[in-house]
């Protein structure tokens, strides 16, 4: 068996929870690989709405067992908070939610130096989630890190040393904090974690496979937000394309299957950093307004533009897409015309390729389609398709040279419709 990913190509919260969410009843295991508390997963059905953040949103349809693999980081103040709520909420966890003993942990002070590194930027801040993603990841990477499998041994000695080594950091940034509270929790989510099955998830996962069962890794942020290539420096701190779910799961690169790749009908993008698309007038007001575009874990506004297919196409390049899922559609239903970004206009120079620096003096250009001006949010297959919307699907599959396999038409489980069924 391969694994299927699916992962997003914008700026993260395309609605990867969503469709993870919906694909699950075709899986066995879902696993998260990369990423941590900074994702903000949104799932909704029968009137509820949750948002996850580290377990994986696999969680809600039947019983399947959900992987946190090595690749991600994970605060156990935060994850005990969202599993006991999720628990109370009549989701049973402890037994089929597996974590990965090699997953790093985010420490109390992690999150200090996030804050603390923000500050020192100044106007050239990132704009983080504030979860100590960066720190986390950057202990990770310079071999200092707290593992997951760390805790059953020794791990007052390890933890007060990591810990010293932070605050060293922060008194050289004079940089003012009270860790009681957040470390008291934080002990306490250390033996919460303890409850959980601490699983070495690369052999785990790789059974699976050989069993001949299906797994789905569901990705976190988007294919913009990569360290690697998205619009550095304003990016998250880990590979959230297709290839961080084989190191962040131990599979190898054979073993993949459909890549799906997940974007919204227009474009978001939340915190600081270049976005060649974004709109700053009505249109991109009433796009925000319509597609409730409010972070899901800062609640910040989220910053709305037209979709950008320079940065698309890239994105499929780097991911090998071999699925397209279009996810918020329903928000240009009102709309009488629909821009789509299709070059980028650099120096008087007009270039349809993602360049490597969009930061500054990148500017937009637009081919305009008619918008479909009815009501998707009902619809159930794609025969009940105006004309108009047939017209975008066709001119972004042809633009992106893959086919939309799934095309969402509201927040709810039900409002998604599948195509080209196989
Ligand atoms: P994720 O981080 O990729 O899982 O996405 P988020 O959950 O952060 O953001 C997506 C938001 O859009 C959530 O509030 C979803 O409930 C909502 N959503 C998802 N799909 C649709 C859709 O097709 N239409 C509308 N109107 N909202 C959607
Ligand atoms: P999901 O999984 C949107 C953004 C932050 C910031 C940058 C770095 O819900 O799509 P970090 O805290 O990771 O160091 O912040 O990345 N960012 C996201 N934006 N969706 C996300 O996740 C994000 N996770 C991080 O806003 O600009
Ligand atoms: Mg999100």
């Amino acid at each position: 068996m391969k694994v299927d990913i699916l992962l997003g190509l914008q700026w993260g919260d395309e609605g990867k929870g969503k469709v993870v969410d919906v694909l699950t009843p075709k899986y066995d295991v879902v696993a998260r690989f990369q990423g941590g508390p900074n994702a903000g997963h949104t799932l909704e059905f029968q009137n509820k709405k949750y948002v996850l953040r580290s377990i994986p949103s696999g969680i809600f349809q039947g019983n399947k067992v959900n992987i946190i693999g090595n690749g991600v980081v994970l605060d156990p103040a935060l994850f005990k908070a969202e599993a006991t709520a999720l628990e109370a909420s009549g989701h049973p966890l402890k037994n089929r939610l597996h974590i990965s003993k090699k997953a790093h942990l985010i420490m109390p002070t992690h999150r200090i130096l996030d804050a603390a590194y923000e500050a020192a930027k100044g106007d050239a801040k990132v704009g983080t989630t504030g979860k100590g993603i960066g720190p986390t990841y950057t202990d990770k990477v310079s071999r200092n890190g707290l593992r997951v499998g760390d805790i059953l041994c020794d791990f007052e000695k390890k933890y007060a040393a990591a810990k010293a080594r932070h605050e060293q950091i922060l008194k050289s940034l004079n940089f003012e904090y009270d860790i009681t509270e957040l470390e008291k929790e934080w002990m306490a989510g250390i033996e919460y974690l303890k409850e959980f099955p601490l699983v070495d998830s690369e052999h785990e996962v790789n059974g699976y496979l050989r069993e001949g069962k299906s797994v789905l890794c569901e990705g976190a942020q988007g294919t913009m937000l990569d360290i690697d290539f998205g619009s550095y420096p304003f990016v998250t701190s880990s590979n959230t394309v297709c290839a961080g779910a084989c190191t962040g799961l131990g599979i190898a690169p054979n073993k993949i299957g459909d890549v799906y790749g997940i974007f919204k009908a227009y474009c978001t993008r939340v915190g600081a950093g270049p976005f060649p698309s974004e709109l700053f007038d009505e249109v991109g007001d009433k796009i925000c307004e319509l597609g409730h575009e409010f972070g899901s874990v800062t609640g910040r506004k989220r910053r709305c533009g037209w979709i950008d297919l320079v940065a698309l196409k890239y994105s499929v390049m780097i991911n090998g897409v071999t699925k397209l899922i279009m996810m918020k559609s329903d928000v240009l239903d009102t709309f009488e015309t629909i821009k789509a970004c299709v070059a980028y206009k650099m120096n008087g120079e007009e270039i349809d390729y993602f360049p490597f620096d969009i930061s500054e003096g990148v500017e937009p250009v637009y081919v305009e389609l008619p918008g479909w001006q009815t009501d998707m949010t009902k619809m159930q297959s794609e025969n009940e398709f105006p004309e108009e919307f047939n017209a975008y699907l066709s001119f972004l599959e042809e633009q992106l040279g893959v086919p939309i396999a799934i095309v969402s038409v509201g927040p709810d489980r039900a409002q998604t419709i599948e195509r080209y069924q196989d």
